[in-house]
């Protein structure tokens, strides 16, 4: 098989397969099957009687959101922000109780109440009779009840959040204020999940995309807690501090993070288009796919983002390519190196001395000697830089300018035009792509940039 087609993904590939016959809009979209439905948001499952123990019970004087935590369990800390902020908001319709389980000392508590300052009373479950009477057996969980109706003893749960994650805060309010659109103000940022609770068909879509992806290929790299890595690599940085930090935005470490990854709000801006305008989405993609770093073209662009892709797609199938995805499996259009016919390394030294003269001492230019022959097809693929035609090989130079830099043809006739990859200050994003063809876990296993790129670099 030839290079070309075993090694390079030449960038009409981004408008995915297509099954024949299947329409398709200017942008490249599949068809939208329909529009998203608010009334999800508002369907109730009928309330669930249940006895509260007395020190909860005299607490309920109307709706209530009952939140069960434990002062041992690292969620539970992390949800503490996004549920202080959304009793904060939903304070005119309903009172918020905080139940620390039996789990939490007496000490904890207080320590507790003494760090997060909490707007509403907390109590602790030290005889477990809350835990007992409403089977909650994890934390951090969320119930929201009402009141007994007349003449019956018995409150009315209307809502269960079992467990309680991050990131659904605003589904919650809309729930419970039953006016879904209400909730969305501009400029308020909600996260992914609060967008995929109407906008299902977008969210399952948008999570087989490399956005879904972001977060994770940069804390894979050991940089996750690099703010100037997490700024195209995340919805939307959190700089807050104080009680509310992290409610609105991401903060490094925090993997679940409903801000985590290039979510909706990214290119749609906070909460969308719906409390105003959100502007136009597709002038987003320049504050990210800046110029050298990858080869960003809007137009396939746009195709690779179709919002509507995943349509037909088994939950098993998006598993596996989520997965793919974060192992580095699948082609990268915009970083892979272009296809097309090269000059050869004698002619870019002619201009370049300093680089070439260098590169005669990596191991690179004399990558063929290993092979101890005219090496096989599926050896020369990475010991040698592809030829003036498809299938041909430059084994003479073996991993000559051109394997890294890409064809230079057009470059090197007129020096303005400039080269495509490898040129960028970016060695993460942009550099490792080139090398990994070639250095790929199997043939190296012990990889890394970091060491390896200073031994090359000219
Ligand atoms: C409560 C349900 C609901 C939620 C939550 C929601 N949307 Fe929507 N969205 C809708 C509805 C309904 C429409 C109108 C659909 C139509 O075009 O007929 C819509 C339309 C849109 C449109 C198209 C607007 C246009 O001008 O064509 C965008 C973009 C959008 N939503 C983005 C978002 C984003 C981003 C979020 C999360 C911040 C979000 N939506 C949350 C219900 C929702
Ligand atoms: C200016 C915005 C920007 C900054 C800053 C940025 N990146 Fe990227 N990064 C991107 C874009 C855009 C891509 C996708 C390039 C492509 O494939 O076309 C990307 C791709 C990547 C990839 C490849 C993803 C994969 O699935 O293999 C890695 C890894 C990466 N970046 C790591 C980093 C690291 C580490 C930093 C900090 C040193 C960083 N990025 C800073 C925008 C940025
Ligand atoms: C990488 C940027 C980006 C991300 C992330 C993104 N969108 Fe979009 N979205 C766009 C662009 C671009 C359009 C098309 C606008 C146009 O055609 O003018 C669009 C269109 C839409 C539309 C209108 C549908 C249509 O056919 O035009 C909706 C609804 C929408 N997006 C919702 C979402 C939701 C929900 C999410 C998160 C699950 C999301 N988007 C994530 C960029 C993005
Ligand atoms: C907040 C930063 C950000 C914005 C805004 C953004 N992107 Fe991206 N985009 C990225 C990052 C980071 C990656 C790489 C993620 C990965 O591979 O892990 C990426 C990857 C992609 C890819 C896959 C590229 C490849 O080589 O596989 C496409 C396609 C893409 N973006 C299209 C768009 C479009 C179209 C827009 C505008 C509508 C846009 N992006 C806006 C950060 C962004
Ligand atoms: C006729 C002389 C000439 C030839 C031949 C030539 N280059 Fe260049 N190259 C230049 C000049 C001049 C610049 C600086 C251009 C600029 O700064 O605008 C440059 C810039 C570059 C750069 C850095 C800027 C960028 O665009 O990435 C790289 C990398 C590069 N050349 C690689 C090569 C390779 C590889 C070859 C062989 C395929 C080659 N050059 C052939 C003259 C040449
Ligand atoms: C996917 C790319 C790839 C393919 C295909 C490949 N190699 Fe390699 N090969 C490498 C890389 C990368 C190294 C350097 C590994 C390292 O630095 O440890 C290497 C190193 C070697 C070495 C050791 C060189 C030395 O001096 O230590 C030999 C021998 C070798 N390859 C032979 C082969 C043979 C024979 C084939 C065909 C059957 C082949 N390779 C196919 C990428 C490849
Ligand atoms: C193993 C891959 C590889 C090979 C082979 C290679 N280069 Fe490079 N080259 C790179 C990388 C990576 C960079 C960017 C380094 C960085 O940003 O730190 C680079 C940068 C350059 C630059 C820009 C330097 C600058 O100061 O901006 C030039 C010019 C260049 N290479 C020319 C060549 C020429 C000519 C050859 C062949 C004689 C060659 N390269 C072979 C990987 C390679
Ligand atoms: C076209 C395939 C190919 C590409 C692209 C490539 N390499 Fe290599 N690299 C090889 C092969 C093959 C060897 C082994 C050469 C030998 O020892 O005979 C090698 C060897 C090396 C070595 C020496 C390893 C050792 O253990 O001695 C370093 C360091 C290295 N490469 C770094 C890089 C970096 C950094 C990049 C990206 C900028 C890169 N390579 C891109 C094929 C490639």
């Amino acid at each position: 098989m030839a290079w070309t087609r075993h090694l390079l993904v030449p960038i009409a590939l981004l408008a995915v397969a297509a099954t024949p016959g299947e329409s398709r809009d200017a942008r490249g979209w599949r068809p939208r099957p329909g529009p998203p439905d608010p009334t999800v948001l508002t369907r109730q499952v009928p309330p669930q009687p249940v006895a509260l123990p007395p020190a909860v019970a005299e607490r309920v004087g109307r709706r209530t959101l009952l939140v069960y935590l434990s002062t041992h369990c690292p969620h539970c800390v992390r949800v503490m922000p996004e549920i202080a902020a959304l009793s904060r908001r939903v304070s005119d319709v309903a009172d918020t109780l905080l139940i620390l389980s039996g789990f939490s000392g007496e000490e904890d508590t207080e320590s507790f109440v003494e760090t997060w300052k909490p707007s509403f009373p907390v109590i602790r479950d030290a005889d477990t009779a809350f835990a007992r009477a409403t089977g909650l057996d994890a934390t951090p969980s969320l119930l929201v009840v009402d009141p007994p109706l007349a003449g019956a003893s018995e409150f009315l749960v209307t809502e269960a959040w079992l467990p309680y994650s991050r990131g659904v805060a605003a589904v919650l309010e809309m729930r419970i204020r039953g006016e879904p659109m209400a909730v969305l103000h501009r400029g308020e940022p909600v996260g992914v999940l609060a967008c995929s609770a109407c906008h299902a068909e977008e969210a399952r879509a948008w999570f087989v995309t490399a956005h879904a992806n972001a977060t994770w290929a940069v804390v894979r790299k050991q940089r996750g807690d690099d703010l100037s890595c997490l700024a195209c690599h995340v919805t939307l940085l959190d700089r807050t501090s104080g009680p509310e930090a992290g409610v609105f935005g991401y903060r490094p470490g925090e993997a679940r993070s409903p801000f985590a990854d290039v979510g909706c709000e990214a290119c749609h801006t906070a909460s969308g288009p719906h409390d105003g305008d959100g502007g136009d989405p597709r002038a987003a993609c320049a504050r990210c796919h800046v110029a050298g770093h990858g080869r960003f073209d809007p137009d396939p662009g746009l195709a690779g983002i179709d919002h509507f892709q995943a349509q037909g797609w088994t939950d098993e199938a998006i598993r596996k390519q989520r997965l793919e995805r974060a192992q580095g499996l699948l082609p990268r259009p915009f970083a892979d190196l272009p296809d097309g016919p090269t000059v050869g390394a004698s002619r870019c030294a002619a201009c370049h001395e300093v680089p070439a003269r260098q590169w005669r001492q990596t191991p690179h230019a004399r990558a063929m000697e290993a092979l101890q022959g005219p090496g096989t097809e599926a050896c020369v693929a990475c010991h040698a830089t592809p030829g003036e035609e498809t299938g041909a090989w430059r084994t003479d130079e073996s991993v000559g300018c051109e394997a890294c830099h890409g064809p230079g043809v057009a470059h090197a006739e007129d020096p303005t035009i400039p080269l495509e990859t490898c040129k960028s200050p970016h060695p993460e994003c942009a550099v490792e792509r080139v090398c990994v063809r070639c250095h790929t876990p199997e043939r190296d296993p012990d990889w890394s940039l970091r060491t390896a790129l200073p031994r090359v670099a000219h």
